[in-house]
């Protein structure tokens, strides 16, 4: 299974791919930036990315490199904002969402996410009122305002302090309230409720190739992934409850996924719907990038 984004999002398009770049449209402002998977040619000449970029991402000394961070610069080529919002229809209720520049190359949001948004909407409105939601390495939070905005009880958690306080604004915009937000790491937090019984009917999680907590706790996606998700099992509602897992590192495959959700959770049968594929974006000329894959549990 693979999924794009809704055509409809007016405020995103990813105009052109290749040669190892991406040039997208995030609301008025072009952005061009790297991407390692565009292995192909570009379709739009070089002098066209000048023009439509507001601005460009030049990679720093060691982007990309095995234990180097992927910092750099962006450079300005077009009057632009440093910050400015994007907005997305889910289901009807926009939801906005604050985007800046980062020395990462990042800019505060995945939009190949999206169909992720619209199944944790769907699935936390099938819940009845007011379920549990848990969202896990939760970043700026588009996970955690979909759940809300569907009528859930909604806890964020990530370890960085500056991207919680961003999803904070996020949810301001969107005119939500009463997300929990949580500034830990995520496996001492699972854990932790694990030993108190404490129970949740969606969990979504997104875990990083690497990472750390916020007292330098390790977080090393092969090493950790398998034990995250058995413990996430034991405080994910046995029924009437749903998982999102993504994963966009290491070249993880959707069977890979699919298989460690399945012994994670016991699901050797077919008692528990499960699905997995692949999440991409197309440029203008169709062109697809698949840029991570999810696993989806619904018992
Ligand atoms: C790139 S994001 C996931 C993207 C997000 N789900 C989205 O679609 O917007 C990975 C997040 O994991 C967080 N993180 C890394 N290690 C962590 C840990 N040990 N505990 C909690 N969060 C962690 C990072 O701060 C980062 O925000």
């Amino acid at each position: 299974m693979i999924e794009y984004p809704d055509r409809q999002w007016q405020d995103y398009e990813l105009i052109d791919s290749g040669n190892g770049e991406k040039l997208e449209r995030f609301g008025a402002y072009c952005l061009a930036r790297p991407e390692p998977k565009a292995l192909w040619d570009k379709s739009l000449p070089e002098a066209e990315w000048q023009r439509l970029a507001h601005t460009r991402f030049t990679p720093g000394a060691g982007f990309g490199k095995a234990g180097k961070e992927d910092s750099g610069t962006w450079n300005r080529l077009h009057r632009m904002e440093d910050q400015w919002y994007i907005r997305y229809p889910l289901q009807g209720k926009d939801i906005s969402l604050r985007l800046g520049l980062t020395s990462f190359k990042h800019v505060g949001v995945f939009p190949e996410q999206a169909p992720n948004w619209e199944y944790i909407y769907a699935r936390t409105r099938e819940l009845g009122p007011h379920p549990r939601v848990l969202n896990l390495f939760a970043y700026t939070g588009a996970a955690s305002l979909a759940a809300k905005a569907a009528g859930a009880d909604v806890t964020h958690l990530d370890s960085v302090r500056q991207v919680v306080t961003w999803a904070r604004t996020n949810m301001e915009s969107s005119q939500l309230d009463g997300i929990r937000w949580v500034v830990e790491d995520a496996m001492k937090f699972v854990r932790r409720e694990a030993r108190r019984g404490n129970r949740y009917d969606g969990i979504i999680l997104d875990p990083p190739a690497y990472g750390h907590g916020p007292d330098g706790e390790k977080w090393k996606l092969d090493e950790c992934l398998f034990e995250m998700l058995r413990t996430v099992n034991e405080i994910l509602s046995p029924e009437n409850s749903f998982l999102v897992l993504n994963l966009y590192s290491n070249g993880y495959s959707a069977l890979l996924g699919e298989t460690l959700v399945r012994e994670a959770f016991g699901v050797q049968d077919d008692s528990a719907r499960i699905e997995s594929g692949e999440l991409s974006l197309r440029d203008r000329f169709g062109k697809a990038l698949p840029l991570s894959i999810f696993v989806r549990m619904r018992r």
